[in-house]
């Protein structure tokens, strides 16, 4: 190992308590996982902490809503993310709360500290109070008439005309909890006075090396070349968070508890672990990596710095900041059906795409990122199923046969070169460049697959079975064919293992089924460096699909579903399906295979060979049950027969063309038989039913013809 361990602290922002995890969080959470299991493959340690963010008035509200208590309502979004982010390959190493006896313990010595340091005023301020809720109000829960434009129905702290003002300005303030008038009513509130901070700040941002460039400009732009404000840091009773203890009736304001909640989770860590926490956030060894978004940038880079300064804390050694998600170049919106839960991505595709497509975007700058689905589509069926994956299937086949052989043997330089490239790799890793880091993988799997295909060894293997099946022929000389495939598998499965080593950071999961094709461990970085001789290979398993366009646009149909709010008389889906379908007999079957019409809809596909052709295991199949998904506009559930007591549970999207699916009962379908299972909202689908024509009502399934059995295989 080139480099000394370091011992790594990272974070992502916590997710605040009141909502579902959507893919417009996972650009965070997955950019910190890439980087936490990067550091972790170099051998260094490295532990992410993470937890709920639970506090504030929100919460109480949502609660309340639902008929719970606040840490009911908490426990259940709690156990919610943390099922979203397992399932998206996130791997925390303790996923906490801010509600905890361990984050209070922090926010009780950086109080202390702060007080000590004469940080602390109290002040009276005039805050609008809600006396049906008996509540004070915070800025977003007062609408109102704006005070600059007249425009009505304007939040408490900003207008869309572009006014910002106190709530208590806004003309006709009403309490968006009980619809009545608050009042204005004055409170000692305490605040923390940064402004005494200033010079520590200025010199910190300018020349700690934790900030990108732009967020420097930004902060001394925005903030630095000003008095800074000073930070209201308390809320009056009753208030969901820790009372101040030398402040009774008054609570910590949800973003003071926010950040030390970072400490917390890794107390709780630290405790499991038998581990000083000190050794964590004191010891000047130790680096702090926080990631956020560039909208929590002044919480990260001036008050918490100013309160782990207070405290002797270790500042953050780098505050990695990333822009927004925007999808197809726009705003993340319900209407369009792009702001997209994780649960309702999960439901269609599978999340190393979404893994994969993020790390292509990230950058180490603050620049937004753009989820564009066919350009997804286009990249991980270009890049990881037309490159990467292409390569396993094509080189195990051979390595299957013939195994590794015990010396590598020459290549024109391509492991060296492949292995020559570790440093750049990693140094474009580290610096959260993985776009960068891709496209010097990807030129590897290119040179890889280019050299397979120059040595055929499909002709190799030919050459083989001539010679195996000729008694005739001279051992020697099949020995040597034999060699010669040997060398070719030796040498395309280890170059495909190192593409591996490097891409095992974004995509854990593919490392996993190349670990179980290998017989062996991914464990290191360097195990780049070094080939895989003298080995058996396992057979190759089925690694990943392309991405499927009907899941895309069945997860965007899902999303919409989400935000349109049901007639009042209908369920939502009763009312999509209640759409009038085309009637069946518009388009006649004479016009279809006469016209043209289909292959200029959909264009040939492009030349394969009989061995892709191959991989697709197509199987005569019996449908055995056929029911309507009652809450899917577009499913039919289906139990597949293989024979024997073989069956597969599948949704087909037929349900417009076969309005009465117990008629297919009994029916034989061709079946794909080695698709990856898809998790579905409704259940496992396990292969898919081959049908054509383009959707909706028009989609005819294809029937074996009479005397073919269920299990057999079409060729
Ligand atoms: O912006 C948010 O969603 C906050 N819940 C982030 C908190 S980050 C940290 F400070 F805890
Ligand atoms: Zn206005």
């Amino acid at each position: 190992m080139p480099e000394k361990q370091r011992k790594i602290l990272v974070t992502s922002a916590l997710p605040y308590a009141n909502g579902d995890i959507h893919i417009g969080h996972l650009v965070e959470y997955l950019q910190t996982d890439i980087w936490v299991r990067f550091q972790k493959l170099r051998g260094h340690r490295c532990c992410y902490f993470c937890a709920d963010d639970t506090h504030g008035t929100a919460i109480t509200i949502s609660s309340r809503k639902k008929g719970v208590t606040e840490e009911e309502f908490i426990a259940g979004v709690s156990k919610a993310h943390q099922a979203d982010f397992a399932a998206f390959g996130i791997e925390f190493d303790n996923y906490g709360s801010t509600n905890s006896p361990e984050t209070r313990r922090f926010c009780v010595e950086i109080w202390d500290a702060i007080r000590k340091a004469g940080l602390v005023e109290e002040r009276e301020i005039k805050q609008l109070y809600d006396p049906v809720a008996e509540t004070f109000l915070a800025d977003r829960f007062v609408k109102g008439t704006c005070p600059k434009c007249g425009k009505p129905d304007q939040y408490g702290d900003s207008c869309e005309c572009g006014a910002v003002y106190s709530p208590a300005d806004l003309i006709d303030p009403v309490s968006v909890l009980s619809n009545t008038t608050p009042e204005l009513r004055s409170a000692k509130h305490l605040f923390v006075e940064i402004e005494r901070c200033h010079e520590f700040l200025a010199d910190w941002v300018a020349n700690s090396g934790a900030l990108q460039p732009e967020i420097v400009n930004y902060l001394n732009g925005q903030f630095l070349s000003d008095a800074l404000r000073p930070w209201d840091i308390s809320r009056p009773a009753p208030y969901f968070g820790f009372e101040i203890p030398d402040s009774p009736g008054n609570y910590w304001y949800v973003w003071y508890d926010a950040p030390i909640g970072y400490i917390g989770s890794s107390l709780q860590w630290c405790e499991k672990h038998g581990e000083d926490i000190y050794s964590w956030w004191k010891d000047p060894e130790t680096e702090i990596h926080h990631f956020i978004g560039k909208d929590i940038c002044y919480f990260h880079t001036l008050f918490w710095p100013a309160m782990l300064k207070s405290v002797g804390y270790n500042l953050p050694t780098k505050v990695h900041i990333h822009g927004f998600l925007t999808v197809n170049g726009e705003k993340m919106s319900k209407s369009r059906g792009t702001f997209i839960l994780a649960r309702t991505y999960l439901n269609h595709l599978n999340p190393s795409y979404l893994r994969y497509f993020f790390a292509t975007k990230t950058s180490p700058r603050v620049d937004d990122l753009d989820l564009n689905f066919e350009e997804m589509e286009a990249k991980v069926n270009a890049d990881l199923v037309g490159n990467v994956v292409n390569l396993a299937s094509r080189s195990a086949k051979f390595a299957s046969v013939t195994g590794l052989g015990e010396a590598y043997p020459e290549d024109g330089g391509l492991f060296a070169a492949a292995a020559g490239i570790s440093e750049e790799v990693a140094a474009a890793y580290e610096e959260r460049d993985y776009g960068k880091a891709l496209r010097l993988i990807l030129e590897c799997g290119y040179r890889a697959n280019k050299f397979f295909e120059d040595a055929a060894p499909w002709t190799i293997r030919k050459e083989l079975a001539a010679l195996e099946a000729d008694p005739a022929a001279d051992p020697a000389a099949k020995e040597a064919a034999f060699r010669k495939l040997q060398d070719v598998a030796t040498v395309s499965v280890n170059l495909f293992r190192q593409i591996i080593v490097y891409l095992t950071p974004i995509l854990p999961d593919l490392t996993a089924q190349t670990e179980e094709l290998l017989g062996c461990r991914i464990a290191s970085w360097s195990d780049a460096q070094t080939p895989l001789l003298g080995k058996k290979i396992g057979q190759y398993k089925h690694m990943m699909t392309r991405v499927p366009k009907e899941g895309i646009e069945a997860m965007i149909e899902e999303t919409k579903k989400l935000n349109t709010p049901a007639p009042s008389a209908e369920p939502a889906d009763a009312a999509a399906d209640a759409e009038p379908a085309a009637p069946e007999a518009a388009v006649s079957d004479d016009q279809w295979k006469d016209s043209g019409q289909p292959l200029f809809d959909e264009p040939m596909s492009e030349t394969i060979t009989i061995d892709d052709f191959l991989k697709v295991d197509l199987r005569v199949g019996r449908i055995v049950e056929a029911e309507q998904v009652a809450e899917a506009r577009k499913l039919l559930k289906l139990k597949i027969s293989l024979g024997g007591t073989e069956t597969r549970q599948v949704f087909a999207g037929i349900k417009a063309a076969y309005p009465e699916p117990e008629k297919l009962i009994g029916r034989l379908v061709v079946f794909v038989a080695n698709l990856q299972p898809r998790k579905m909202k409704f259940g496992l689908s396990e292969g898919m039913v081959v049908a054509s024509g383009p959707g909706g009502p028009d989609v005819f399934l294809t029937f074996p013809d009479e005397g073919a059995k269920p299990g057999m295989r079409l060729h």
